[in-house]
């Protein structure tokens, strides 16, 4: 079945849909955060986008999370969801949908994708003996086990042995083999795609797609054996389809599927490529274009745990700095793809020299000396260019191509790191021209226009680079650069192109966007708060 594009092209992007077990931390912030740049990319670049995030809520691990908290499942799902659902806004985080797998619709695919595979003929029952583990909800063969933990997580592992139904995973081998060989692009890093290749050719065993009640209660019914409920994977993986409108409406799945790209952790590649490519190829549907695993974040140069109490907060951070310089640091830290460390004192870093210094600067630079010296006016700059005039707008127009680029490609801090050489060749601009020298003198009216013609206009198009990362800080430049679209609506193809601003245009000079942070007087005034509650 091929993707139908009717009016629009279309863009379908996913988060993993998050266990309800525990509340978001930044790993979860990590993944809908760079999401939602994609999407909002791709929105800018007229994608007609679905982008959808939402929580996984049946399983073991739920089970026992239930119990330590004395609720039932289902009551423990109903408030964590509210944690995920409330802190996505917090974070300018724009999703299309929101899927819970407790929700009739999502069940109904489930079960009518299973009978399907069931008909076929790929499931059959038989009896799994072999371990498990329940923080990972991962069926672990003897083989593949060098003691009693897992290899995935470290934890301690389960023996099960009852019966089960399988799905003749190794009979869609060869198939996967060779469909991976010919969608070079559909595992993502290249060097992650190799590690699921050699692990498929190590050999693919039938999966186990069940638990019986006796074990496992809260999941959902198979459709054809009363007493067994779907393995939480393979419950959870069938989300993506159902938030494109499998078997619910069949224009929207036309116009979506395949997704474009499943964005996950590299802690979940294997149950994204394997599990859900055989699956897809037995119920002949078309695979995901891509399955892009990201890199780990460690916490202060440490895994982050509970036991440790060193888990990060995205409410806290929201609180203390602000949602977009937060997404800011997480997209411009590391290369997407790469493990990451994060560090409150590299936080304030990035806020203060790229935020405050180099952007801010930029921006209360610009607009002050048109208020100052054209009474808030954007000028009409002069026909006569000089050459530092022509390199800027070279650069300007270089940059938004290589952005394009590096978004295309994903390499999201790329696209950043040259958004930030631009500013700073802006800035190197304002320092070359001296602006506030001209400003003195009446016979350089014009040169000056000019100049700050192209600051403004220089900073126009930063704005609508920076857009996808820092949406609200984005529309705050914007509002203060005078100009009154929306930029959730705005089109690149449209937009970004030099001398689109119009002279005339009156600037509104407003608060500082990227304040500097203290970091030593937040510490103290930690220190004062928690003495303060004693
Ligand atoms: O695995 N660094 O849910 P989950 C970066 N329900 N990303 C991290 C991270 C870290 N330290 N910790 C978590 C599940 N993540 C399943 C998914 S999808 C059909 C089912 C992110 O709550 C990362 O995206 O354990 C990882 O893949 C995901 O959270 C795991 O979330
Ligand atoms: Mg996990």
């Amino acid at each position: 079945m091929k993707k139908t594009n009717l009016s629009k092209k279309t863009f379908y992007i996913t988060t993993p849909i998050y266990y309800v077990n525990d509340v978001p931390h930044i790993g979860h912030a990590y993944t809908t955060i760079a999401a939602d740049v994609i999407a909002r990319y791709k929105r800018l670049s007229g994608y007609d986008v679905l982008f959808s995030t939402g929580t996984d809520e049946h399983g073991q691990k739920i089970v026992r999370s239930a119990e330590k908290a004395n609720l039932t499942p289902q009551e423990l799902a109903d408030q964590v969801v509210i944690k995920f659902k409330d802190l996505w806004p917090l974070l300018n985080i724009r999703y299309d949908d929101f899927i819970r797998t407790t929700e009739v619709r999502h069940i109904e695919v489930v079960k009518g994708l299973l009978n399907k595979l069931y008909d076929k003929d790929d499931i059959y029952k038989g009896e799994y003996e072999g371990w498990y583990c329940v923080p990972c909800e991962t069926f672990w063969t003897e083989t593949q086990l060098t003691d009693k933990t897992c290899p995935n997580c470290g934890r301690k592992i389960e023996k099960i042995k009852e019966e089960s139904y399988f799905f003749k995973m190794s009979k869609y081998q060869d198939q996967l083999l060779s469909y991976i060989e010919k969608n070079p692009q559909c595992i993502q890093p290249e060097a992650r795609k190799n590690e699921i290749i050699s692990f498929v050719k190590s050999g693919l065993k039938d999966q186990s797609i069940t638990r019986t009640k006796k074990s496992l209660q809260w999941g959902i019914d198979l459709p054809f054996d009363n007493n067994h409920v779907v393995y939480v994977w393979y419950d959870a993986l069938i989300n993506y389809l159902t938030v494109a409108g499998y078997r619910i409406n069949e224009e929207i799945f036309k116009k979506y599927w395949p997704a474009d790209i499943h964005l996950v952790g590299k802690d979940i590649l294997r149950f994204h490529t394997v599990i859900w490519f055989t699956m897809l190829m037995a119920a002949g549907i078309e695979s995901p274009r891509m399955v892009f695993a990201h890199g780990w974040w460690t916490i202060e140069g440490e895994k982050m745990s509970k036991s440790k109490g060193n888990v990060v907060d995205p409410y806290e951070m929201v609180d203390e700095f602000g949602a977009d310089v937060f997404r800011y640091f997480l997209m411009r830290e590391v290369s997407f793809g790469q493990d990451g460390n994060f560090s409150k004192k590299l936080l304030v870093q990035r806020i203060n020299y790229d935020l405050a210094n180099d952007l801010g600067n930029l921006v209360s630079r610009t607009i002050a000396m048109i208020n100052q010296f054209f009474n808030k006016k954007v000028p009409q700059p002069a026909e006569q260019k000089e050459k530092t005039d022509v390199d800027l707008k070279d650069l300007a127009l270089n940059t938004i191509k290589e952005y394009n680029i590096h978004m295309n490609n994903l390499s999201l801090s790329r696209a950043l790191e040259t958004i930030w050489q631009f500013i700073r060749r802006t800035n190197k601009y304002i320092d070359q021209t001296e602006p506030w020298i001209l400003g003195r003198e009446k016979t350089q009216q014009e040169r000056l226009s000019t100049i700050l013609y192209n600051l403004a206009e220089s900073l126009r198009l930063t704005t609508i680079l920076i857009y996808p990362f820092m949406p609200v800080k984005a529309k705050e430049i914007w509002r203060q650069l005078g100009l009154e679209s929306d930029l959730d609506k705005i089109k690149l193809e449209e937009e970004a192109h030099w001398g689109h601003l119009k002279p005339g245009t009156l600037v509104k000079p407003g608060r500082v966007i990227f304040p500097r942070v203290d970091i030593k007087r937040k510490v103290n005034k930690k220190i004062k708060e928690n003495n303060n509650s004693l």
